[in-house]
């Protein structure tokens, strides 16, 4: 398999971009996970936040955004850069695809600290890239969510 590799903000991304993984964050948010909460936000727009995502010629594999915001969400340990909407294509997984978005939102992070809220089923695999828990496990959307944390430098 040779996945193409991408890592654009907004304004960089064409309508294709966007639509392409737009539907592979709702077929699994929405349609897999059956989360009924708000998918595409304000941050998806931001000029700051970075989009990665491969493919596999018209297929659309994985997907992970670094968001970074003015000023850190109250609950978030005062960390303003955050990683969210890991996902991979279903036919895809477990080929250490997840793993390598993750290496590179981490390294577009650069030497900031790093929060994400993590599904606690997946908590392991954030552990093996570098994240600590933090605090107690949490409902967001009707699943458990726990925020773990990257600093600067580990
Ligand atoms: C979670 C997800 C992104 C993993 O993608 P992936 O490409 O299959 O992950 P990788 O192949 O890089 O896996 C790396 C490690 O993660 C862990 N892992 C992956 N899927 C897992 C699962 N379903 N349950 C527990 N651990 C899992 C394993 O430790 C795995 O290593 P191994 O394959 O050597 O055992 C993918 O299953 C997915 O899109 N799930 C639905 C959306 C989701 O839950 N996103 C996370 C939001 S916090």
């Amino acid at each position: 398999m040779s996945l193409i590799w991408e890592l654009k903000r907004i304004d960089q991304c064409t309508p294709e971009d966007v639509l392409a993984f737009c539907k592979l964050r709702t077929d699994v948010f929405f349609l897999e996970q059956a989360i009924t909460e708000e998918e595409i936000d304000s941050h998806d727009s931001h000029p700051a936040t970075e989009h990665i995502w491969c493919r596999d010629g018209q297929t659309t594999v994985g997907y992970v955004r670094v968001v970074r915001q003015d000023s850190a969400p109250p609950d978030d340990h005062g960390i303003s850069t955050s990683i969210g909407r890991l996902v991979v294509h279903p036919e895809y997984r477990r080929q250490g695809i997840a793993r390598e978005l993750m290496d590179r939102a981490v390294a577009v992070c650069g030497s900031e600290d790093v929060i994400l809220h993590a599904q606690t089923y997946i908590r392991d695999f954030y552990e093996n890239c570098g994240f600590q828990p933090v605090g107690e496990v949490f409902d967001e959307a009707g699943i458990p969510h726990i925020r773990m944390v990257k600093r600067a430098g580990s």
